[in-house]
C-alpha cells in the first residue's frame, strides 16, 4: 500500500515530507520520493528502498520549496526503481498517486499518438500527461485536473501540484483513502491521520469520489459529479495514539503483548459483562429471519471468517457460506434474500474485499463488516460496522486485531443465537463468562513467551513446516502457517487433520515439523489417531494443547501447555502460540519482521 503525503507550509517542506512519510513506512513501500514548487519550478527527488536514501539525497541536494508533495512507492505496475518512484512529473505537473489506474493503457496510447513521451511504465505518468494535455488546451490547473479524473477508472488517491502555483494543491480520492489536515495558515494531504499527527489533529477524511482544492487559506471538497460539498471535520485520535514500539523490539511484539488489553476493549463493547449478557447494535435485519450468512475477506482476516463460520453454524444454526475474497467477488454467487453479508478486514480498505462488499450489495445482501480502522471505505460502505477496537496494527503480519476480530465474531454468535433461540440464557451466561476469561489467559500465555524461542530455534532450521486443526482450530492452523511463512519466509502449509491421509502425509519425514493445534475438545481423539500415523513416520511433532503430554500416545519433539478454556473460546487463546511460534523464528532469522519482504500492510489493489 503506498503512502501520500502533501504541504503547503510557510517554510521549506521536504523535511516535513519526509517526517510525514516515515509514519506511514508501516504501510510497506520500496522506493520514495518528494517534489516541491521552487521560485516557480517544480524540483524533484526520489531514491530506491528506505527512507534513509531519500534523506540522503536530500543532504546532498536540498529542496527550499514552500508546498510540496511526498510518496512511499510499493511497487504494483513497474519494478520498484528510482525512475519508477514517485512523484512522476513533468515541467507543468507533479503527481503522487496510490492505487492502480485501471484504463491507463488506452489512456497512455492515445497520449503517445498526440505525441507524448513517457519516462516510466508506471500508471502514474499518465495522469502527468493527461492534466498537462488539457492544459496545453488553455485549461487552468483546476479545470485540467477535473477533466483528467473524470477519464480515469480504477482504485486511487492523488496528490498534484503545478508549476507557477506555490499555493495550490489537488487532491482526490477514488478507492483508497485520503485525509486532508487543517494547520495555522498551512494545509496538509495524507493517506491516514498517522501522517498528519506532527501537524494538526483537526481532519477531514475525503469521501469515495471527492476532489479537493487546497490552499493554505483552505480546502474546497466536490463530489463526484462536481458539485460543491462540506464533509465533516473531525479530532483525530492520532496524535495521542501516535504509534511506536514500547519497550518491545519490534511492531508485531507490541501488538502480540497488547491483546489482553485491546480485547478486552473489543468484548466490552459488545457485552454487558455485569449482567453477563451480550448487547450487539442492530444489524437492520431481523436475526431470526436470517437465512444465510455470507462472510467474505482475505487473509488472517479469511482465517477469522472461518472460525466465525464454525460458531455460527455450531450456536446460532445459520448457514454461512464463506470464500475469499479474490474467489467470490468473480464467482458471483446466487444470494438469497434475507442474507447477511459479513465482511471482515483489519485495514477497510482491501480491494478484493471491498469488491465482494459492493457485488453483496448489488444482491440486496445486509452489510455488516468487522473492521479496525472506523474511517474505512469497506465500513462506509457498510450498513452495520462492528469495529475491532484493536488501536493502530503496524506490524504487517496481523496478531491482536486477529485475535480482536475473533472477539466480535464470538460476540455476534452470541447475539443471532439469543435472537433466534438456539442459545439459551443459561448458555449465554457461560458463553459469556468464556469470553471474559480470554484476556486473562491470554496475558498467562504471554508470560511463558521465553519458552518459544527455544522452540523458534529448531523450526528455524526447517524448510517445511505443517499445522494440523480439526474443527475450530483448524482455521488456526491455516492462520499458524500464514504467520510462519510471510514473516521467516519457511514453507508452511495449515491442513484439516482428517485430510492428512489424503495426500500430505506423503511430505512427512524427520525433517519436517508438525504444529498440532488440539485443544481437548471433542474431536482430541480423532487427532490423536493423525499424531500417530505421522510419529509412525518419523514426523516431529509440536503438541499445542490443554492435554497432558502423555496423552499423545507417541514420541512429541515439544508440548506446548495451553489453559483449560471453553471450546467455545480455545481459538481465542490457539492464536497466541501460533504468533509466538511464528515472531521468534523470524527473530531468529533476522527477517523483517515489521515489515516482511514482497508484504503490504493493506493490499488496496487487487
Ligand atoms: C495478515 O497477517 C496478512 N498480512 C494479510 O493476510 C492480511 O490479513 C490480509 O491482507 C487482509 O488485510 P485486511 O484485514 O486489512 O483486509
Amino acid at each position: 500500500m503506498c503512502g501520500i503525503v502533501g504541504i503547503l507550509g510557510h517554510k521549506a517542506v521536504a523535511g516535513d515530507l519526509v517526517d510525514a512519510l516515515r509514519r506511514l513506512e508501516y504501510r510497506g513501500y520500496d522506493s520514495a520520493g518528494v517534489a516541491t514548487v521552487e521560485n516557480g519550478h517544480l524540483e524533484r527527488r526520489r531514491a530506491e528502498g528506505k527512507l534513509k536514501n531519500l534523506e540522503a539525497r536530500l543532504h546532498n541536494e536540498p529542496l527550499q520549496g514552500r508546498a510540496g508533495i511526498g510518496h512511499t512507492r510499493w511497487a504494483t505496475h513497474g519494478r520498484p526503481t528510482e525512475n519508477n518512484a514517485h512523484p512522476h512529473m513533468n515541467e507543468r505537473v507533479s503527481v503522487v498517486h496510490n492505487g492502480i489506474i485501471e484504463n491507463f493503457g488506452e489512456l497512455k496510447k492515445a497520449l503517445i499518438a498526440k505525441g507524448h513521451r513517457f519516462e516510466t511504465d508506471t500508471d502514474t505518468e499518465v495522469v502527468v500527461h493527461l492534466i498537462a494535455d488539457e492544459m496545453q488546451k488553455g485549461c487552468d490547473a483546476i479545470e485540467a485536473t477535473r477533466r483528467t479524473l473524470a477519464s480515469l477508472r480504477g482504485a486511487f488517491a492523488l496528490a498534484i501540484i503545478f508549476a507557477g502555483e506555490d499555493d495550490l494543491m489537488i487532491a482526490a480520492r477514488q478507492g483508497s483513502p485520503l485525509a486532508i489536515g487543517h494547520g495555522k495558515g498551512e494545509m496538509y494531504l495524507g493517506s491516514d491521520a498517522i501522517a498528519l499527527a506532527p501537524f494538526t489533529d483537526e481532519i477531514t477524511y475525503l469521501e469515495e469520489g471527492d476532489w479537493a482544492v487546497l490552499r493554505r487559506k483552505g480546502a474546497i471538497i466536490f463530489d463526484r459529479s462536481g458539485k460543491q460539498v462540506e464533509r465533516v471535520r473531525t479530532k483525530s485520535v492520532a496524535t495521542s495514539l501516535l504509534v511506536d514500539k514500547g519497550n518491545h523490539r519490534h511492531f508485531m511484539a507490541k501488538e502480540i503483548h497488547e491483546q489482553p488489553e485491546v480485547i478486552s476493549h473489543t468484548l466490552a463493547n459488545y457485552l454487558d459483562l455485569a449482567e453477563a449478557r451480550v448487547s450487539m447494535p442492530d444489524l437492520g435485519i431481523d436475526p431470526a429471519g436470517i437465512r444465510q450468512v455470507s462472510i467474505s475477506a482475505c487473509g488472517t482476516a479469511y482465517y477469522a471468517g472461518l472460525v466465525g463460520k464454525y460458531w455460527l453454524e455450531r450456536y446460532a444454526r445459520i448457514p454461512v457460506e464463506i470464500d475469499i475474497a479474490s474467489e467470490f467477488r468473480y464467482r458471483e454467487p446466487p444470494l438469497p434474500a434475507n442474507g447477511l453479508a459479513l465482511f471482515i478486514s483489519q485495514s477497510g480498505e482491501t480491494a478484493d474485499t471491498l469488491a465482494t462488499l459492493r457485488y453483496c450489495k448489488s444482491q440486496k445482501q445486509r452489510v455488516a463488516s468487522v473492521v479496525n480502522v472506523r474511517t474505512s471505505t469497506i465500513a462506509r460502505e457498510s450498513d452495520a460496522v462492528l469495529p475491532t477496537l484493536a488501536g493502530p496494527e503496524i506490524g504487517v503480519a496481523s496478531t491482536k486485531a486477529f485475535t480482536c476480530q475473533l472477539s466480535v465474531l464470538a460476540c455476534l454468535t452470541l447475539a443471532l443465537g439469543r435472537a433466534r433461540g438456539t442459545i439459551s440464557s443459561a448458555q449465554e451466561e457461560e458463553l459469556v463468562h468464556a469470553l471474559a476469561e480470554v484476556p486473562r489467559h491470554i496475558a498467562t500465555l504471554l508470560r511463558n513467551e521465553p519458552s518459544y524461542e527455544k522452540l523458534a530455534h529448531d523450526l528455524a532450521k526447517a524448510k517445511d513446516v505443517l499445522y494440523l486443526g480439526r474443527g475450530s482450530s483448524y482455521p488456526l492452523a491455516l492462520e499458524g502457517a500464514l504467520k510462519l511463512k510471510e514473516i521467516s519466509y519457511i514453507h508452511a502449509e495449515g491442513y484439516a487433520a482428517g485430510e492428512l491421509k489424503h495426500g500430505p502425509i506423503a511430505l512427512i519425514d524427520e525433517n519436517v515439523p508438525v504444529i498440532v493445534v488440539a485443544p481437548e475438545d471433542d474431536l482430541f481423539e480423532k487427532t490423536l489417531s493423525n499424531m500417530q500415523e505421522v510419529a509412525a513416520r518419523g514426523g516431529r511433532i509440536i503438541l499445542v494443547s490443554d492435554a497432558s503430554p502423555d496423552r499423545a500416545g507417541c514420541e512429541l519433539e515439544a508440548h506446548v501447555a495451553m489453559p483449560k478454556v471453553h471450546p467455545f473460546t480455545s481459538p481465542l487463546l490457539y492464536a497466541v502460540p501460533v504468533q509466538l511460534l511464528a515472531y521468534h523464528t523470524a527473530v531468529f532469522m533476522g527477517t523483517d519482521v515489521d515489515q516482511p519482504r514482497n508484504l503490504a500492510k493493506s493490499v488496496t489493489v487487487e
